[in-house]
């Protein structure tokens, strides 16, 4: 996911260290809640963009703060939102509209199914309650072994390949029939127990 390059016509903002934080929230801005290496990474998001124009990093530096939290908390946002000179508000309606952002931390693997239209109507609400028979959850729910979380997509620009599903917002799974969700399941479940987790 990356961010659009749109101009915004925003003022060039000040260093961290000098920002007012809109505290809406009435959170205090955290210490660096980061890796070094997180912001290096954030670092080369804004260096994409003009110099006034660093929120446009926005989606990127929540993906890069989750691949190293594995949510995005409250205090997250406060962080991020103080780096790229925004409200923290303005971050927390970023995590909120797109689904691929986690407000709480979840399974190991989430999988993500789309039930649009096209996919339903080549099984994808089947292939829903497959998963959810199969892994004894609900949508937004998460197994007792904390490896699986389950929840309902939006499209995934795949509809021919349809249904589909994603893990963790990366590995786009095509043509899931019953069978391939059984194997994709063990796939996964072997994979953790390979990491010691599971
Ligand atoms: S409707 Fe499922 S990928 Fe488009």
């Amino acid at each position: 996911m990356s961010a659009g390059n749109k101009s915004q016509g925003v003022k060039q903002q000040p260093m961290l260290a000098q920002m007012p934080i809109d505290l809406a929230g009435g959170l205090s801005p955290p210490a660096r809640v980061l890796s070094e290496s997180a912001y290096r990474q954030i670092d080369r998001e804004i260096a994409k963009y003009p110099a006034d124009q660093r929120q446009s990093a926005v989606m990127a530096a929540l993906r890069i703060a989750q691949v190293e939290k594995g949510y995005v908390s409250p205090e997250v946002e406060v962080e991020i939102a103080a780096y790229l000179g925004m409200a923290p508000m303005a971050v927390h309606e970023v995590t909120t509209f797109y689904n691929m952002y986690n407000q709480s931390p979840i399974g190991r693997y989430k999988l993500t199914v789309c039930t649009n239209l096209p996919c339903a109507l080549r099984d994808g609400e089947k292939i829903a309650s497959y998963l959810k028979a199969k892994l004894g959850i609900g949508l937004n729910q998460t197994t007792d072994d904390g490896l699986f979380t389950l929840q309902e997509g939006e499209c995934m620009g795949a509809c021919g390949d349809s249904p589909v599903m994603l893990v963790n917002n990366h590995r786009m799974c095509s043509f899931m029939s019953f069978e391939r969700i059984d194997a994709l399941l063990e796939e996964l479940k072997e994979e953790a127990k390979l990491n010691g987790r599971a």
